[in-house]
């Protein structure tokens, strides 16, 4: 079974993408995580991105860099979740710091950093039993995903969910920046050209402003049974 669950920044999709997973014994890509591992070394090593800005970026050669960059899920033993790694170190805190945050968007846009990440994305798929939580996984990635999950909150309850989050893991910011970050990223995600946030036509739509992680969870569980009764398995 493939679970796609796409939406908004910060609107809680990894928390329940992950509580899914255990509960169904499948595996969990964040695929966020890739895209942010990319801007971090993007970052580390000067490539050019900010296309509007940026005249360089248009005629650059992304695929020499993209060479260079491998991107792998290992699991953390202690707390059963997949972690990200970016040439063999783990980067989960880093991808997680404001710099990145506010930068993911732009190196996200670019068309070769969008296809090679989609097919790693597919590649990670295997056989098949997964959920993935992004943007475009119900649109491009796994059109044919057997669920898709297409979650929304309102942004006071979005930033005051991640900077609580941002605090607890020692990352000092404000909620002004979180916001303002939450509203660029937004922007960005559904107005660019190549697979723009959007809900597909056959996602459910889950709005999670005034519910908690658990009722959110059995939301998504109640779907797969529907969905499961409705194929008579
Ligand atoms: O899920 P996240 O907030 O960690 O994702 C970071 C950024 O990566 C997000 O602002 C847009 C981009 N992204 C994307 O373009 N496609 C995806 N499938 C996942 C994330």
């Amino acid at each position: 079974m493939i679970i796609a669950i796409d939406g908004y920044s910060s609107c809680g999709k990894s928390t329940v993408a992950k509580a899914i997973a255990k509960r169904l014994k499948l595996s969990y890509i964040d695929s966020g995580a890739m895209y942010r591992a990319v801007t971090y070394y993007f970052l580390k090593h000067g490539v050019p991105f900010k296309q509007a800005s940026d005249q360089t970026a248009f005629a650059y050669d992304y695929k020499p860099v993209l060479n260079n960059i491998h991107i792998e899920f290992r699991i953390n033993d202690a707390s059963g979740i997949a972690e990200v790694y970016l040439n063999g170190a783990n980067v989960e805190k880093e991808i997680r710091n404001m710099e990145v945050s506010d930068n993911v968007s732009h190196v996200s846009a670019i068309h070769e950093v969008r296809q090679r990440m989609v097919w790693l994305q597919q590649q990670m798929a295997g056989k098949g039993n997964l959920v993935m939580d992004g943007r475009d996984i119900g649109t491009t990635v796994f059109p044919n995903a057997d669920l898709k999950i297409f979650m929304t909150a309102s942004p006071e309850v979005r930033t005051y969910r991640r900077y609580h989050e941002l605090i607890e893991k020692g990352i000092k910011v404000t909620p002004d920046e979180i916001r303002k970050n939450l509203e660029s990223r937004d922007y960005e995600d559904t107005h660019r050209e190549e697979s723009p946030l959007r809900k597909a036509d056959d996602a459910i739509l889950l709005d999670n402003t005034f519910m908690t992680r658990d009722e959110q969870v059995q939301f998504v569980l109640d779907a797969i049974s529907n969905l499961k009764k409705s194929l008579n398995v």
